[in-house]
């Protein structure tokens, strides 16, 4: 079996943190969302691995490499325009020759457990397993009915009126006869190769596509709110380690991680939180669901259920940042010249909630 991780698309919904940069590599709990899917594959014992990539390829592949770290083979498919889910199976279509395979959208995560489901469909005779959730609001994912015996009646894309609350999770299997139908299905009224009008020509076509409904939590993190809830999901279920310093005068929770070269200088912090490598907590309060991750200066400031990236600044800070999620090499200050003012250089599509 093989496996197949979508990281290309634009990311638009994440403006401006995915301006630049690729929405599968920003880290929740302090490990890239990408690297969490390729480790979920890894488990289920695939060795092989493709990554369709998008107009962020030189990132990703300089994150992931060739897969040594994880003992898998990573094959780069090259998309050059977002077209669909359907349409990233079809362009891996020499990668993935006749073989089974899993595909996973590479901004999905999901509670762990799902390896079993993968190895289950690699000794099946199914033509293809989706994974279904019940969800508040299907009305913005791919909705499945099911008959009384629980069978697929039918799948719908982005319903108006959902035919019931089974939204299909960013995990699919399938064996080669899903070649036949990518090539089958035409686009959607917004222009993509949708995946779930492939599967419903799966089974109007008489294949056999086996629903598993999926009982843990699942985030597809495509909104800033979403990637907060994952991060508040994954510390949840972290093991906690202190590599890091902890000084005499600072109070640190039983469930907070600090990393290699992390410092903790007269400040508290309380968990779940993660403190990343060679990052500086001084003077600070650091509250429940934090991540901040690698190389950051957290000082005289108070910061809670946030996330912040890499090589930012957080000083003096008067307010407490709450619900925040805060990009690479950002520097929130008090600035000491008047006027008293805030004086801010925001980028594009930038979002500042002021007091
Ligand atoms: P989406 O979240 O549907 O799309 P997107 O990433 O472009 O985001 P937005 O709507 O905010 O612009 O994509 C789900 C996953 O699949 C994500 O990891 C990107 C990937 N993808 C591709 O690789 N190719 C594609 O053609 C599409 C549509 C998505």
């Amino acid at each position: 079996m093989k496996g197949l991780i979508l990281s290309g698309g634009k990311g638009t919904r994440l403006y401006p943190l995915t301006y630049t940069s690729a929405k599968q590599l920003i880290p929740v709990a302090n490990k890239p969302i990408l690297f969490r899917v390729i480790e979920s594959i890894r488990d289920a014992g695939i060795e092989d691995i493709g990554i369709v990539v998008g107009d962020t390829a030189d990132e990703v592949q300089e994150a992931v490499g060739r897969g040594g770290r994880w003992d898998v083979n990573i094959t780069y498919i090259r998309q050059e325009h977002p077209l669909g889910l359907a349409h990233c199976v079809k362009i891996s279509r020499d990668f993935l020759g006749d073989d089974r395979f899993v595909m996973f959208l590479g901004d999905n995560v999901i509670q762990g457990g799902i390896s079993p489901l993968i190895s289950e469909f690699a000794g099946s005779a199914w033509n293809s397993q989706i994974v279904l959730t019940r969800i508040a609001h299907p009305e913005n994912y791919g909705v499945a009915e099911l008959d009384e015996e629980g069978h697929i009646r039918r799948l719908v894309e982005k319903p108006k009126e959902p035919p019931s609350d089974l939204a299909l999770v960013g995990i699919y299997m399938f064996d080669h006869h899903i070649h036949e139908a990518v090539d089958k299905i035409a686009p959607s009224q917004r222009g993509e190769l949708e995946i779930t009008d492939a599967i419903q020509w799966l089974v109007t076509n008489g294949r056999a596509v086996h629903p598993y409904v999926h009982r843990g939590w699942w985030i597809d993190t495509g909104q800033p709110g979403d990637m907060l809830e994952a991060n508040d999901l994954v510390l949840e279920e972290l093991d906690y380690k202190v590599e890091g310093y902890i000084d005499r005068d600072s109070q640190v929770g039983r469930r907070v991680t600090i990393q290699r070269g992390a410092e903790i200088i007269n400040s508290v912090v309380r968990g779940p939180s993660i403190i990343g490598e060679n990052s500086r907590i001084i003077n600070s309060y650091v509250g429940p669901f934090t991540s901040i991750y690698h190389d950051v200066v957290v000082e005289n400031s108070e910061i809670e259920h946030s996330m912040v990236l890499e090589h930012s600044r957080i000083e003096n800070v008067g307010a407490r940042i709450q619900d925040s999620l805060i990009g690479r090499d950002v520097n929130i200050s008090r600035s000491p010249i008047k006027p008293r003012a805030l004086k801010l250089t925001l980028g594009d599509h930038s979002k500042l909630g002021i007091l």
